[in-house]
């Protein structure tokens, strides 16, 4: 039963409720992770500000959950405009003080609604779950979805133990002849653009996911250098290290900085391309980028990274390099059926099941 006093409104991330918004978001991550800093009000801003801005890949739409109007529940949800045409990603968290009062039970009929009017037939969404008894998965198996893919979260712990990485860097270069490792940071090198951007659309069919139907994306040039200026809008710094053979990047791993609080760093993707596998490259250019990170950033005092627990050689490599396992985040979906009748209608029928990378839109990192 939905709260009688709650009510749903449209926000814009310029707002005056907007801080609120973000509020409810870094409430929601004290909650459930107390000693992880919570994502800074300037991350969702600049994607706020991204997904309203006409010309990009994604569009998008807030909406906050008032109590006697006080923002005590958030919504975002995210709409690929190059690719997943079906899909909608939908971010939710309510305020820990106002939970069970059917505020995201509200929240997430306000996104069946939106997405439908959109055209949109899938939702997907994340669920963090530092341990067991997580609220998301009970709401979320309360509402019908499907659980599609279940990722170990890893910490590392430093700085490296130096023992550790030095042992992996021989090993891995004695494997990896033949191959250069290059680093940058924030800007893709010219020539090596296109070639990052084949690695990101492979990111979205060759990463593991079970079973899952998964909607390649569609990645060229401008995608890169669009997802490069939202790291920078958002405050964070990217490290990235590369394989080249030939002149050409076939294989990548970044390092996602938030600069207001560096002590806490995202792993992003990491890939090597089918043929170039085998060579310990992505040993290499994690060690490379954490020699980087070191370097550049001392205060830095934890990575995290999610792993499919399939993906036996990026868990293999991560655990050569103390990533320690650190509870789960889980990906769900619900397919709404005939979302135009739903929208007019504003009720949905919850069946199927898909998930896409795309979810990664939200932030979470992989590698
Ligand atoms: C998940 C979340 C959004 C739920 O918000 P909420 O306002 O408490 O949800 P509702 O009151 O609408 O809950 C609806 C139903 O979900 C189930 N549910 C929600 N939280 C639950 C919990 N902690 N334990 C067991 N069941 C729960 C119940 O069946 C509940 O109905 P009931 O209260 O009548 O028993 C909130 O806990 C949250 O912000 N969690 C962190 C972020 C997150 O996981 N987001 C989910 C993305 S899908």
């Amino acid at each position: 039963m939905t709260d009688p006093s709650c009510r749903v409104v449209e926000l814009a991330p310029d707002d005056d409720l907007f801080p609120s918004w973000c509020e409810v978001w870094a409430a929601a991550g004290r909650d459930a992770r107390p000693a992880t800093p919570p994502r800074p009000a300037q991350e969702h801003v600049a994607l706020g500000r991204e997904l309203m801005a006409q010309g990009g890949s994604r569009d998008g739409t807030h909406r906050a959950a008032l109590v006697d109007g006080a923002v005590a529940g958030a919504l975002r949800l995210l709409l690929p405009l190059r690719d997943n045409p079906s899909l909608a990603m939908v971010d939710l968290a309510v305020h820990p003080a106002a939970r069970r009062r059917g505020l995201g039970s509200a929240l997430l009929a306000e996104a069946r609604a939106i997405a439908a009017t959109h055209g949109r037939s899938l939702l997907v969404s994340e669920v963090d779950e530092p341990g067991p008894g997580a609220p998301g998965r009970a709401f979320a198996e309360r509402h019908g979805w499907s659980c599609d893919l279940v990722e170990t979260r890893r910490e590392l712990a430093l700085p490296v133990d130096e023992h550790r990485l030095a042992a992996l860097e021989a090993g891995a270069a004695a494997a990896g002849a033949g191959y250069e490792i290059v680093t940058w940071r924030d800007r893709t090198p010219d020539p090596l653009l296109a070639d990052r951007a084949l690695l990101e659309r492979r990111m979205t069919t060759d990463a593991p996911y079970g079973d899952l139907p998964v909607g390649e994306e569609e990645w060229d040039g401008d995608r890169i250098r669009e997802y490069e200026q939202t790291h920078l809008a958002r405050g964070r710094t990217v490290l990235s290290a590369g394989a080249v053979t030939g002149g050409r990047l076939v294989g990548f791993t970044d390092l996602q900085i938030p600069l207001a609080q560096p002590e806490f760093v995202h792993q992003g993707g990491t890939l090597v391309l089918r043929a170039h596998r085998g060579h310990r490259l992505g040993a290499r250019m994690k060690a490379a980028v954490l020699r980087e990170l070191a370097a550049g950033f001392p205060e830095v005092r934890r990575i995290s990274t999610y792993n499919s627990d399939g993906n036996t050689p990026m868990v293999a490599v991560n655990e050569e390099l103390g990533f320690r396992p650190a509870g789960a985040l889980s990906s769900w979906s619900a397919r709404l059926r005939d979302p135009l009748a739903v929208g007019r209608l504003g009720m949905v029928e919850v069946a199927g099941v898909l998930h896409s990378r795309a979810a990664r839109a939200s932030g979470a990192g992989c590698g």
